[in-house]
């Protein structure tokens, strides 16, 4: 079937839970962030549907920019290779930074870019998650703000892809193992 639905196993965080989750980090944001100009940065590709709920529910005054960076992968394992593929078009000396991610896996992407920023002189780098896979953590590195713990599974959907595709599942859903097992 061509029906984006069909490759779920089963749903994991509805369309309302999200948005329920989105205004409780909005508030958390709002508080944190309260008489600061953060910039907040959207790390491409899959955190971009988090970020714009996101963004909207924080109270703040706040400046946007995306990053874009990638794993070089050898095979199916992440070599832990990591490069600027589209860099931020602001400065971000002295300021308050706050990433946002949709999903925290090994770890290494938010490490790679929390280390990038801070040495550019950030004056403070956290990172809004919206699923914090612990499970697979190689590196010591917690994400300051987190929507929910998702369990050691293949998820797809609100941004996350698989192979390039199903990020534009409106819910976040496990993937069916008979789409990656051949
Ligand atoms: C995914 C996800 C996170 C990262 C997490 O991005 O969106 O950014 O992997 O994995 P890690 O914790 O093991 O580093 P990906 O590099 O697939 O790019 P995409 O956002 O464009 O899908
Ligand atoms: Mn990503
Ligand atoms: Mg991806």
């Amino acid at each position: 079937s061509d029906n984006l639905n069909s490759v779920v196993e089963r749903k994991l965080f509805s369309e309302a839970e999200i948005a329920d989750t989105c205004k409780r980090l909005g508030s958390e944001l709002t508080a944190a962030y309260a008489g600061k100009r953060p910039i907040v940065v959207g790390a491409l590709k899959g955190a971009v549907f988090f970020l714009t709920d996101l963004f909207r529910e924080m109270d703040v005054k706040a400046d946007l920019d995306f990053i874009d960076v990638s794993s070089y992968n050898g095979g199916t394992e992440s070599t832990g290779k990591i490069v600027v593929e589209h860099d931020l078009s602001k400065d971000v000396k002295d300021r308050d930074v706050l990433i946002v991610e949709d999903i925290v896996d090994t770890g290494l992407t938010l490490q790679f870019m929390k280390d990038l920023l801070l040495k550019r002189g950030a004056k403070s780098v956290k990172c809004a998650v919206l699923l914090d896979k612990k499970a697979r953590r190689t590196v010591d590195i917690e994400p300051e703000f987190v929507g929910y713990e998702c369990p050691n599974e293949f998820v797809i959907g609100y941004g996350m892809d698989f192979d390039g595709l199903y990020r534009n599942l409106p819910y976040v859903g496990v993937l069916k193992p008979s789409e990656y097992q051949n």
